[in-house]
């Protein structure tokens, strides 16, 4: 079975901007674009940028280090340096608490 982690209060996402938090370990991404919660790594795929620390315009999220793009709702790569997406999570929202799970190893 999925473990699904209470990671924060839905009332604390603003629309647009990024929150870093971390699940079991593992540094994980926040964002809240049109009202829909998006949990992704906070890791950039090409040497590791701190991606919390970027840029966010509407789905789009710009590395802050070199620029690569990814689309937060699917991880897709969309501009280099990168050349790997992104990985993402499954996201619950329930009682204005947000659930993120992580992949069994
Ligand atoms: S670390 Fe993200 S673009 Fe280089």
């Amino acid at each position: 079975m999925t473990d699904y982690f209470k990671v924060a209060r839905d009332d604390e996402l603003v629309e647009g901007e990024l929150m870093a938090i971390e699940v079991d370990g593992e540094p994980i991404c926040l964002a809240k674009v049109a009202g829909c919660v998006y949990a992704f790594t906070d890791t950039c795929t090409h040497i590791s940028g701190p991606l919390n620390e970027g840029e966010l315009d509407g789905e789009v999220l710009t590395c802050p280090w070199h620029g690569a793009q990814f689309n937060i709702t699917t991880g897709k790569v969309l501009r280099g340096p990168a050349r790997r997406d992104i990985a993402t999570y499954p996201v619950k929202v329930e009682d204005n608490a947000v659930f993120v799970s992580l992949p069994d190893e």
